[in-house]
């Protein structure tokens, strides 16, 4: 999916590998790759590959690079780190020592250098160490890309919004049909699909990101990056978007977050058991939900009736329309009574899960 969003940008070289995609492009698409993709969790630009087997080799690694064309000695810095299946086994001592390796060389060189923000640096750098093959990157995005900035609310299990997103964009659905959620907690899939719908990219009302702290930043090009991005965001939905949840208060966090998300007046949120629940008028679309799926130890059992009745109401309300159900347990998507059309796995942190489908 990630992938995919990259050729939908016109990124060169993409090529998914583990935990993430590479590609190659230009300021102008590293700008547009943090501000667009929905499923990124964040944007590297690596400056330095190496194999290294002691915290000693990977100093004197990072040594080789001239830092005076990333900062100067007045930038924060930060380095984030995180090692596999390597000799070196302590990320934070790894981290310690790009530091050092980093503000030793401005010592050296003007007796000044730069220090360190945890919260917010200027430059921040990634480290990550797999197998002895070490790659330090700048950290273009800083904060997670999943963080959206409209859901300061957090509500029982909340689906990661770029996985939300992800999810929606697995389904194939664009906004050309309504699109419902009956059990939408604090509306994340709603709005990640009402983002989609309206070409609005994720990152628009995001405050700062990594590259802003940069010495190449180029603060017109993304100045003319995000005003045409802001250009071609529709004003509305072509087709409704409806989320309901037996929960008053996560109706309340829902409507709150849309609001958050620019897009409070655009959807239609209801308290409303799966029981009860009715679908829009108009042509079949897309009902896609994440329901409750047992993680501690007796819940499951609690589960079964209401998988049986999600099954029930598909199959009787449903005609036509394209149901998706993503949950991590095996037994309880049994429950529904139904056989899949399609089913994609997924992980929902550490959690194996399954966007399942069904054409009713
Ligand atoms: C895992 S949460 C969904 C989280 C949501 N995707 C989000 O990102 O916030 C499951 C939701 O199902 C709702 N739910 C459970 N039983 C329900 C029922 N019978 N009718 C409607 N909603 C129900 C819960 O209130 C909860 O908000």
């Amino acid at each position: 999916m990630l992938a995919a969003e990259l050729g939908e940008l016109h990124a060169s070289n993409v090529s998914p590998g583990r935990g993430g995609v590479s590609f190659q492009g230009d300021f102008s698409l590293l700008y547009r790759a943090n501000l667009y993709m929905r499923t990124a969790i964040r944007v590297l630009r690596p400056i330095l590959e190496v194999s290294v087997t002691t915290p000693e080799e990977l100093y004197d690694a990072v040594q080789t690079l001239d830092w005076a064309r990333f900062m100067t000695p007045e930038h924060t810095l930060a380095v984030d780190a995180n090692v596999r299946d390597s000799t070196i086994t302590h990320s934070k001592y790894a981290a310690l020592k790009v530091k050092d390796a980093i503000c030793d060389q401005f010592v050296a060189k003007c007796g000044k250098r730069p220090s360190v923000d945890v919260e917010e640096p200027m430059v921040g750098l990634n480290l990550h160490i797999y197998k002895n093959q070490a790659v330090l990157s700048l950290d273009s995005s800083g904060e997670s890309l999943h963080k959206r900035g409209y859901r300061p609310i957090l509500t029982k299990a909340p689906l990661n919004e770029a996985l939300a997103a992800g999810l929606i964009l697995l389904t194939g659905w664009r906004g050309e049909t309504a699109l419902v959620d009956p059990m939408c907690g604090s509306g994340t899939l709603c709005i990640e699909a009402a983002w989609i719908a309206l070409n609005r990219p994720p990152g628009l009302t995001r405050r700062r990101f990594g590259f802003m702290g940069w010495m190449d930043f180029d603060v017109s090009l993304w100045t003319q990056v995000r005003d045409q991005a802001r250009a071609e965001v529709r004003k509305k939905l072509p087709q409704p978007i409806v989320g309901s949840d037996e929960r008053r208060d996560a109706i309340a966090y829902s409507q709150q977050n849309a609001r958050a998300a620019g897009i409070g007046h655009l959807l239609r949120f209801e308290a409303k058991d799966l029981r009860a629940f009715r679908l829009p008028a108009g042509p079949p679309g897309v009902l896609i939900c994440n329901p409750p799926y047992g993680e501690r130890i007796g819940e499951e059992k609690d589960l079964v009736p209401l998988y049986r009745d999600m099954g029930k109401v598909f199959r009787e309300r449903c005609p036509g329309w394209r149901v998706f159900v993503f949950t991590g347990n095996a037994f309880l998507a049994r429950q529904l009574g139904m056989k899949p059309t399609n089913q994609i796995h997924l992980f929902n942190g550490r959690i194996p899960c399954r966007l399942l489908e069904f054409q009713v």
